[in-house]
């Protein structure tokens, strides 16, 4: 827990395309913060991504990863940028985020979806399918297929290739992330799934066998259940109200928590945390990012979204620092200022008034000092 007395110290990586756009509204947030709940912010702010490549020719440098162990949080951008789809693998703006992930441990990824009521009809599925939905996602990212050896392509005798990627899980990358899965069940709605491909795969079977273990040595009071993948896949988009905390490995949690978002019906909308151990000082590295990319073919124009950029900054108070009145409120005010009817373009509805980031930035910041005042 952070001192409210002492600056906090936070890493800002705003990145590529709309990533510089929305961090920009963040800064907005933190300054109402200084100004009227008496918190002290000490910002640092470097590239990474397709910003990184071009000034310096890495998507990220050790530097940065020393500064991020160093803050007390990682408030990160998006990164992406077509310009270097032709370079190869570690050299893809996207290294920055999967080296970040794995050079600090950020072994958890809290994906919220969450359905604010105002936004109930911009849902592709039926508002009675959706609304109220609140799941979380919980994601490992550093292990799994993204990262298991043998990997590579590799040439055959014949001259044809062969691409090779392997799925991985341990005892304890399984355990640990469970754990984080099990300790937000308990402040949720106290429900646990479990997803893997047990059917198919050995490290599906351990992945089972693993949260069973834990949950009945160290949560037997949160309800636990298990779902294969492709089923979830299926059910989340049948009756996603039935989930609370789903907890799955890498590439099944990329894959359903894209899927999740999309029920919220933009993914302009939701952030994310990504959440390390703890370390023997007591801190715990963690970077927080919205879900969207750094979507190139809107940068610049100021009509991004910054709401998951911000609802991300809300994360980022309520985990890293234990400030859950801030955390709320920033909510409170997103949620307000959608029932009040604005609306950036990729949550324009009907009768609605289309506003751009910044107009939307502002507005949330007044919605703030209301609820301050009141
Ligand atoms: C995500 C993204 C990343 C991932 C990419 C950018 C490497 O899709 O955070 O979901 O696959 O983890
Ligand atoms: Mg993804």
């Amino acid at each position: 827990m952070t001192d409210p007395k002492q600056p906090v110290k936070l890493l800002v990586l705003p990145g590529d395309g709309i990533g510089p756009e929305v961090v920009r509204e963040v800064g907005r947030i933190i300054a109402w913060l200084e100004k009227n709940r008496g918190l002290t912010f000490e910002l640092t702010e470097d590239l990474v991504g397709g910003a990184s490549l071009a000034e310096y020719g890495v998507p990220i440098r050790d530097e940065v990863i020393e500064k991020a162990w160093a803050a007390d949080a990682v408030l990160f951008g998006s990164v992406g940028d077509p310009k270097w789809g032709h370079v190869g693998f570690d050299k893809r703006p996207e290294v920055a985020i999967l080296k970040l992930r794995q050079e600090l441990g950020l072994f958890a990824n809290l994906r919220p979806a969450k359905v604010f009521d105002a936004l109930v009809d911009s849902s592709t599925l039926k508002p009675d399918v959706v609304r109220g939905l609140d799941i979380m996602i919980v994601r490992e990212t550093v292990g799994g297929i993204y990262f298991g050896n043998p990997r590579g392509i590799e040439t055959l005798p014949d001259g044809s290739k062969r691409g090779i990627n392997t799925e991985v899980y341990t005892t304890s990358e399984i355990q640990r992330v469970a754990r984080v899965a099990f300790d937000l069940a308990r402040k949720r709605d106290n429900r646990v799934c479990s997803v893997e491909k047990c059917n198919v795969m050995e490290s599906g079977l351990l992945w089972k066998e693993v949260v069973t273990d834990v949950h009945a040595r160290e949560f037997a009071d949160v309800e636990l259940s298990h779902m294969l993948a492709d089923n979830c896949a299926m059910q989340l988009v049948r009756n996603p109200r039935q989930f609370d905390v789903l907890v799955t490995g890498n590439l099944f949690g990329d894959i359903l928590s894209d899927l999740a978002s999309m029920l919220t019906g933009s993914l302009g909308m939701l952030p994310s945390a990504t959440l390390g151990a703890e370390q023997a000082d007591g801190r715990r590295p963690a970077l927080y990012e919205p879900i969207h990319g750094s979507a190139p073919d809107i940068a610049g124009q100021g009509i991004a979204n910054p709401i998951a950029q911000i609802l991300s900054f809300a994360m980022l108070l309520r985990y890293s620092l234990n400030m859950q009145a801030e955390a709320d409120m920033i909510e409170q005010a997103v949620s307000n200022v959608l029932a009040s009817g604005l609306r950036t373009a990729d949550i324009m509805a009907e009768g609605m008034a289309r506003v751009g980031t910044s107009v939307m930035g502002e507005a949330i910041v007044r919605e703030l000092d209301k609820l301050q005042a009141s």
